[in-house]
C-alpha cells in the first residue's frame, strides 16, 4: 500500500541530456569548473545553504530557503524535471544554480545562489544554466524572474529579457521574463564564456567532493548592524531577535 503511494507520489523526470562541464579563468586568476551535480550531492549542498537563510544581505534568506526546498524536494523526489549545477573553485562550492524543463520547447530558471562574491561567478553559472536550456536541451525560450536588484541587473538588464507579465512564474507567481534563443544568441559573445572539455585532472578535482565556500556571505556579526536593518522592510533577523527577547520577557 506505502509503495503504491509512492509511485503516485513520486513524479517521472523526463529523460534530459546531461551539461556538459566547462570551466574558465574568472578576475582572480582562479579556474572555475562548472558541472551538474547528482541527487547523491544534493545533502552536501543542503549543508551549505542552510547558513545562508540568516543573511538579509542582497535577498540571500528569500534565495536560501527557496533553493533549500527545491533542493531537498529533488533530493526526495518531489520535484519534476529539475537539474542543479554548481560553480566549483578548487573543489570549493563557489555558486549553485538550478532549474526545471516545463515543456520540451519551455525552460523555467529556479535560482542562482553565488557563494563566493565579487567575481560575476554567479552571472557565469547563470550563463551555464542558460546555455543548458538553449544550446543543450535546445529550448525555444527561458522564463525568469529577479528576487533581488542585482539579479535584476545581471539578468533583466544585462540580457535586455523580454516581458512575459501574462505568465505568472513558479516562483512566488510573480510576473515572469523570458529569455529567448534571439536574446541567447545576442548575448553569447559577451556574457556566455568557458572551455570543453574540462581537462580530466580539474574534473576529477571537481567530482571528488564538494568542498566547503571558502568566503561565504554571512550575518552582520554584530547588533549594531543589525540594527541598521530596523529601517529596512526585510529586517528579519532584528524582527525575530525582538520577537525572542519579549517572549522571554513574558515568561520572566
Ligand atoms: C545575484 C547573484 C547571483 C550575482 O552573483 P555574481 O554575478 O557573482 O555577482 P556578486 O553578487 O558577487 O556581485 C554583484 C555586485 O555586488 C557587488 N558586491 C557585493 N558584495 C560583494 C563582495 N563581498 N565582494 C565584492 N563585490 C561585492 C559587486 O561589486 C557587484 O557589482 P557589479 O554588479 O557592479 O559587478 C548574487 O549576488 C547572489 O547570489 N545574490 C543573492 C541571491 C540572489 O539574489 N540570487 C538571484 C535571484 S534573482
Amino acid at each position: 500500500m506505502g509503495v503504491d503511494l509512492e509511485q503516485i507520489l513520486r513524479p517521472i523526470d523526463s529523460p534530459l541530456a546531461p551539461y556538459p562541464p566547462k570551466f574558465m579563468t574568472v578576475a582572480s586568476g582562479e579556474t572555475l569548473v562548472i558541472r551538474q551535480v547528482d541527487r547523491d550531492e544534493i545533502p552536501t549542498l543542503l549543508l551549505h545553504v542552510e547558513p545562508l537563510l540568516h543573511v538579509e544581505r542582497d535577498f540571500y534568506d528569500v534565495v536560501a530557503a527557496r533553493v533549500y526546498a527545491e533542493l531537498l524536494a529533488h533530493y526526495r523526489y518531489r520535484m519534476q524535471d529539475e537539474y542543479v549545477l554548481v560553480g566549483q573553485i578548487g573543489g570549493h562550492l563557489a555558486a549553485i544554480v538550478n532549474g526545471r524543463t516545463v515543456s520540451p520547447r519551455q525552460g523555467m530558471s529556479l535560482h542562482t545562489l553565488a557563494l563566493r562574491r565579487g567575481l560575476r561567478i554567479g552571472a557565469h553559472c547563470f550563463a551555464a544554466k542558460m546555455e543548458y536550456h538553449i544550446d543543450i536541451l535546445g529550448q525555444d525560450e527561458v522564463l525568469i524572474v529577479a528576487e533581488s536588484p542585482i539579479g535584476f541587473r545581471r539578468w533583466m538588464i544585462e540580457y535586455q529579457l523580454e516581458k512575459r507579465f501574462e505568465t505568472p512564474h513558479e516562483l512566488g507567481g510573480v510576473p515572469s521574463y523570458c529569455l529567448t534563443r534571439a536574446l541567447f544568441d545576442r548575448a553569447r559573445s559577451s556574457l556566455v564564456v568557458g572551455r570543453r572539455p574540462v581537462p580530466p585532472e580539474l574534473l576529477a578535482q571537481a567530482q571528488a567532493g564538494i568542498l566547503p565556500p571558502t568566503d561565504p556571505p554571512r550575518p552582520p556579526a554584530d547588533l549594531l548592524a543589525a540594527t541598521r536593518a530596523m529601517y529596512d522592510s526585510t529586517g528579519t533577523a532584528l524582527l525575530l531577535q525582538r520577537g525572542r527577547q519579549e517572549l522571554e520577557a513574558g515568561h520572566a
